[in-house]
């Protein structure tokens, strides 16, 4: 172990001494990993002092590469910047933007769903598909992390990287094979395809909101404003609803809403397919109107995929209702849940950045988001209040249109009718 300051550079031949004497130790080729999980203001830094010292250099063999966790960048201007830091300092290859939500099983699996099973594909287009939500609410508030949290706010700490993620990873065209490459240039043409908003439309499509004072689970919850580290008078948003629509041939015009919030009634990742209505009635429904078809693809917890599909009622008449095909993880024998960090730290060490996020990908995430975040900076941008333990502010609810309303999920993925813990 070391001590030292990463932001001074004089420290750095210390650390130079110390790896070299390690490596004598252990027999190491001076390959090393560099993980900066450090306050964000530092990222721009550690690169600049480790070339400085020469500890950037691949040169002679030795394998050295960088962890950067997210966010990358506070918006597009600054998230160039830093690219172009790391740019100089270090190749591509060396570089390894974590997203802890891409080491997830589940996250995972919805490439083994869509592309290792033949009967989804040919519905999983605008022709079928009425519209995609994505929900990765939580149940907890900002706990110890008030200094970061409102320097930063739901959308840069969730929305620009994870959600974003969890859209490409269900919009996206089959990658020709897995692969770093291959696999992430489809994650940056989804991000390309993003629909650029006007602020009319950003307006109308985007709601941000704070948590106040609320009941959960009999307690009373402080307000967001409360917390501590946090401004009296902050702004910063700790819930996000938007509608987004992809440009290109398989996703025009198939609305995808996502959502995240801390203080939520529960805590759940889950994406919703909708597929489109039959386009003829036959049968009344018990639970009204049509039984249209949805696929839920739940990341966690109770991970798994439900299908839901309309069946007859049993006796005489001619009714149905809707029933589910369920598919839990637990079938599998157990998942090693909460271990994504070290799946991806094992990727970086055996040299596989597949599940990290290349410098274009982030770039192209900013391009879309950085234009809401400016908006937000005016001052008449609403910024609802809504109280700790509910869904969120009711203005999200708008931007969901023709009657259709956010699918609020229980934490148990099977038998969410029966048991709905809040
Ligand atoms: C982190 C965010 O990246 O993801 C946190 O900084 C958030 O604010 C967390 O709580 C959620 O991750 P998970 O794996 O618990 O859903």
């Amino acid at each position: 172990y070391l001590a030292m300051d990463p932001a001074e550079q004089s420290d750095y031949p210390r650390l130079v001494e110390r790896l070299s004497q390690l490596d004598k130790q252990i027999d190491n080729p001076a390959n090393y990993i560099y993980y900066l999980s450090t306050p964000p203001l530092l990222y721009g830094v550690v690169p600049q002092h480790l070339k400085h010292v020469g500890l950037n250099s691949e040169e002679g063999g030795a394998l050295r590469r960088i962890v950067i966790e997210k966010p990358f960048g506070y918006d597009l201007a600054s998230a160039l910047e830093l690219n172009e830091i790391y740019r100089s300092a270090f190749q591509e290859h060396q570089l390894y933007r974590i997203d802890h939500f891409l080491g997830k099983e589940t996250v995972q699996d919805i490439m083994a769903l869509r592309f290792a099973n033949g009967i989804f594909e040919p519905l999983w287009n605008r022709n079928y598909i009425d519209r995609v939500e994505i929900t990765a609410v939580e149940n907890m508030g900002i706990e110890s992390r008030g200094g970061f949290y409102d320097q930063t706010g739901a959308l840069r700490d969730m929305v620009q990287n994870h959600l974003a993620q969890l859209v490409a990873l269900t919009a996206m065209e089959p990658p020709v094979q897995f692969n770093a490459d291959l696999f992430r240039n489809e994650v940056v043409k989804v991000y390309q395809s993003f629909r650029p908003m006007s602020d009319d439309e950003v307006r109308r499509r985007v709601i941000r909101g704070q948590y106040t004072e609320g009941e959960w689970r009999g307690e009373l919850h402080r307000a967001y404003r409360e917390e501590d580290k946090v401004a009296g008078d902050s702004r910063t948003e700790t819930f996000v609803a938007m509608k987004l629509y992809i440009d290109n041939w398989r996703w025009q015009g198939v609305p995808f809403y996502i959502r995240t919030g801390k203080m939520m009634p529960t805590k759940v990742t889950e994406i919703v397919v909708h597929f489109k209505p039959t386009p003829h009635k036959m049968f009344t429904s018990l639970d009204g109107g049509t039984v249209p078809n949805q696929l839920i693809i739940r990341i966690q917890p109770d991970e798994g995929i439900s299908l839901k599909f309309a069946a007859k009622v049993p006796g005489s008449g001619f009714e149905v209702k809707k029933v589910s095909m369920n598919f839990t993880y637990d079938q599998l024998g157990g998942l090693a849940s909460g271990d994504a960090y070290s799946r991806l730290l094992e990727d970086c060490m055996l040299g596989d950045s597949t599940l990290f996020t290349r410098s274009d990908a982030v770039e192209m995430s900013w391009r879309f988001f950085d234009p809401i975040l400016r908006l937000w900076q005016e001052d008449d941008f609403p910024l609802y209040g809504y109280p700790a333990g509910t869904w969120g502010p009711k203005q999200s609810d708008l931007i969901i249109e023709r009657d259709h309303s956010w699918t609020n999920p229980c934490r148990n993925l099977t038998n969410s009718e029966l048991y709905c813990e809040l």
